[in-house]
């Protein structure tokens, strides 16, 4: 999932102890970086329809850095040098704050505890609870699963006729991550998280819509009614989850993400909390499972309309040889990169790069932007995987993952369920593209997604 506020268009909330945001003075606000000149309800409009364009074209007016200016005095500094990035991400945690930057969307769903939305020692406290559960060694227990659930779900796909592989592919993936977190266990239960989380996504789809009804006593049908249920329903269910994990007896042999979390212990020998432990539960299912599905989409989008690379790819594995799977995988993460953009609030007035950034504004290390540089790549609009076939990408020019102490958890995890579904979905069916041409960039809510869902064509099963 993702990690920034969507739409960076609802006011914000306070600090984390419950400060009022620094106000900027009209002398601050002189030295943001220069940006379009457009009114903010224009950037605004512009930033939410047409994300991309506006990005290139203030790329090519503006150069590595510049401002978008959006309503209610929220103001992005817009960053792609990688050299740059690399000073926002070694930056101190005390002046740039990732978790105030992601809590102004993203806390009503993950809760206060959630590591997304943390700061300093609360956020790495967090982190390190977390991290072992994601462990490498981890991830060979659950390739069987991943394959044995791709499996089910591509012999439920039509032949002949197109579907969306975006849907496809979130089916696989929120079923993967309700199985790694929670283990093999009530298949009841699992079903009822699997629909509410599956609920609470679609809210979410629209968070201007569902924040802008936040407020109003508006009936029970409103976006943020609906929202209000779903989460207290996954509450329920959560909270009864682990009241059994903690009482269960094989909790030490249970090599699941709850019972890691139950058993981790911070630096001073404390266990997490229940409502620590249901809000990572849910930032986990959240961020676990939309992200990985939809580059898993990007990646069949891509290679379906570039038949070389996917001949080459075939033959590859048949060959028993994951380079070149390694290198789509890369490839796809750099040109269509699901999160565009990380965010850090300004706690205090700090320099980056020369230019003076003032408290209050949100610095913004622009993943596509650097992902699309021509100094760094050959071609860089063209899908071409042979760039990275046996090369690692530039360091802060390629972060899909977001970076410093804040990269993603899962980066491992949404690689390794990359690596195990496309060689097993190839393996099934011959597929082909149902659009002439690759889909266009769309945003939903805080991702960048196909415009129509990736749509493709069974041709064949294959024995
Ligand atoms: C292709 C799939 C994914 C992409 C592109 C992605 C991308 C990101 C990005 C850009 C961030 C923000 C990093 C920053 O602020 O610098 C992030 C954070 C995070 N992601 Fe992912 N993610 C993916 C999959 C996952 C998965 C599978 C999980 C968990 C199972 C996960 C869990 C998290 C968590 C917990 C954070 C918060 C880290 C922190 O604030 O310390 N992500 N992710």
């Amino acid at each position: 999932m993702a990690a920034s506020s969507p739409y960076h268009l609802v006011p914000r909330l306070g600090h984390a102890d419950n400060e009022p945001v620094t106000t900027r003075s009209s002398e601050e606000l002189a030295v943001l970086p220069d940006g379009p000149r457009y009114p903010r309800a224009v950037q605004a409009m512009l930033w939410l329809k047409q994300p991309t364009w506006l990005l290139d074209r203030c790329a090519r007016l503006y150069g590595d850095v510049f401002t978008l200016r959006l309503p209610l005095g929220t103001d992005l500094v817009q960053v792609s040098d990688p050299e740059l990035v690399r000073a926002v991400f070694g930056g101190s945690t005390d002046v740039l704050r990732a978790g105030e930057a992601n809590a102004t969307i993203i806390e009503p769903i993950v809760g206060p505890n959630s590591v997304l939305v943390l700061d300093g020692p609360e956020h790495l406290r967090q982190r390190k609870l977390i991290s072992p559960a994601f462990h490498g060694d981890r991830m060979r227990a659950w390739e069987t699963a991943v394959r044995d659930i791709t499996r089910a779900e591509v012999a439920r796909w039509p032949v002949g006729k197109p579907f969306a592989l975006r849907s496809a592919m979130q089916s696989i993936t929120l079923e993967v991550i309700v199985r790694v977190v929670f283990g093999v266990d009530d298949a009841a239960r699992y079903e009822k998280v699997r629909g509410q989380v599956a609920r609470i996504a679609g809210i979410g789809r629209s968070p201007f819509l569902l924040f802008a009804t936040q407020d109003r006593k508006l009936g029970p049908h409103t976006p943020w009614a609906r929202f209000l249920r779903a989460r207290k329903a996954l509450h329920e269910l959560l909270a009864e989850q682990i009241s059994d994990r903690r009482a269960a007896a094989d909790l030490e042999q249970r090599t699941d993400v709850l019972s890691q979390l139950l058993m981790a212990r911070d630096d001073e020998g404390r266990a997490m909390t229940d409502e620590e432990v249901r809000d990572e539960l849910i930032t986990l299912l959240f961020a676990g499972h939309e992200t990985t599905a939809t580059s898993l989409a990007w990646a069949f989008d891509l290679l379906l309309h570039h038949q070389p690379a996917l001949s080459h790819l075939i033959e590859q594995l048949e060959d028993g040889d994951r380079v070149y799977l390694d290198a789509v995988i890369r490839e796809t993460l750099r040109l269509r990169p699901v999160v565009g953009l990380v965010d850090r609030h300004v706690r205090e007035r700090t320099t980056i790069g020369g230019h003076a950034i003032p408290a209050g504004a949100i610095v913004c290390p622009n993943i596509y932007l650097a992902q699309r540089r021509e100094d760094l790549y050959d071609n860089p609009t063209a899908f071409r995987p042979e760039r990275f076939d046996g090369q690692s990408p530039p360091g802060f020019g390629w972060f899909p993952f977001g970076g410093g102490i804040r990269r993603c958890l899962g980066a491992s995890f949404a690689t390794f369920e990359m690596r195990v579904v496309i060689p097993e979905v190839l393996r099934a069916v011959t597929l082909r593209p149902a659009s002439g041409r690759p889909a266009r960039i769309r945003r939903e809510a805080v991702t960048f997604v196909p415009h129509n869902g990736a749509p493709a064509v069974v041709t064949s099963r294959r024995p």
